[in-house]
């Protein structure tokens, strides 16, 4: 995508936000891992269309609050609508087809078994098609087309993460969630990816997208939402969530999606 390009992007993006209607609601949602709350009073909502920035300080709760989003964890208060209907406590499978897909951080492939086979295992619940959907996401990501039979554990960082997008959206999901995708990649490999990820979301799908760095969410994110120690501390945009220096020194403002040494992509 060249400046101009991305430029024109942008500003659609904004304006989308401004016109579109909700999707996501979660209200006054708290969570806690047996006795140890990790949410607080979580309230905002995603628009329809929007690709939403989740950022926040180590352990503020933004996985946490994906897995809510995507039913792998019950809100032990609050609500969580989607898509006007009330799906709080709905399992993971049941959100997963209704259209939320889930890109989970680190661990997103299965690495002992090939490209292919991980494709087929994610689409097991198509019962027809299957095979014209694993075609669309190989001409998504042609470098996987050329690794059908690799293991993906001995696939690079940047093709195990284009795999993970492959899983997720081969179901077709209406709301994708995804954490930290850019974590531990190049620049280079970050902008290709986020590239798809802009495609998928012209064509229609809402994302939500955590990330360490608040300027590679910048490329990315239109509006963000701030979390520290599991409760929201600012929802906006993100351009002013650059402009609040008491909040955005307190995340790593690294441009390539490193992390500090201690917080590396554990490998697989
Ligand atoms: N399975 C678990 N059991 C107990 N506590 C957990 C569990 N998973 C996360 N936590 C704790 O919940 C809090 C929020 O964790 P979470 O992973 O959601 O934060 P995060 O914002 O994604 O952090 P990071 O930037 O490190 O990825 C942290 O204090 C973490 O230690
Ligand atoms: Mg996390």
């Amino acid at each position: 995508m060249n400046v101009q390009s991305f430029i024109f992007w942008a500003v659609a993006a904004e304006q989308a936000v401004a016109e579109r209607t909700t999707l996501v609601d979660l209200r006054e949602v708290e969570f806690a891992y047996g006795p140890i709350q990790v949410l607080f009073d979580v309230s905002f909502t995603v628009a329809r269309g929007e690709i939403l920035g989740l950022l926040g300080t180590n352990g503020a709760g933004k996985s946490t609050v994906l897995r809510v989003l995507a039913g792998l964890e019950v809100p032990t208060r609050g609500t969580v609508t989607f898509d006007g209907r009330d799906v709080t406590g709905l399992p993971a499978e049941k959100l997963c087809t209704s259209g939320v897909g889930l890109v989970v951080g680190g661990k997103a492939v299965f690495p002992d078994l090939t490209v292919l086979e991980n494709l087929q295992l994610a689409g097991f619940t198509i019962r027809t098609g299957l095979d014209h959907r694993i075609g669309r996401e190989l001409d998504r990501f042609p470098q996987l087309a050329k690794r059908l039979d690799t293991e993906a554990g001995s696939l690079s960082g940047g093709e195990q993460q284009q795999l993970a997008l492959a899983k997720a959206l081969l179901l077709d999901p209406t709301l994708l969630c995804i954490d930290e995708l850019s974590l531990g990649l190049s620049p280079v490999i970050v902008s290709e990816l986020f590239d798809v990820i802009r495609g998928v979301n012209a064509a229609g799908c809402t994302c939500v997208v955590v990330e360490q760095s608040l300027n590679v969410a910048a490329q990315l994110c239109g509006r963000a939402v701030f979390l520290e120690k599991g409760m929201v501390k600012f929802d906006g945009l993100t351009r002013d969530l650059l402009e609040r220096g008491d909040l955005a020194r307190a995340v790593f403002l690294g441009e390539n999606g490193h992390r500090p040494a201690h917080r590396k992509r554990s490998p697989r």
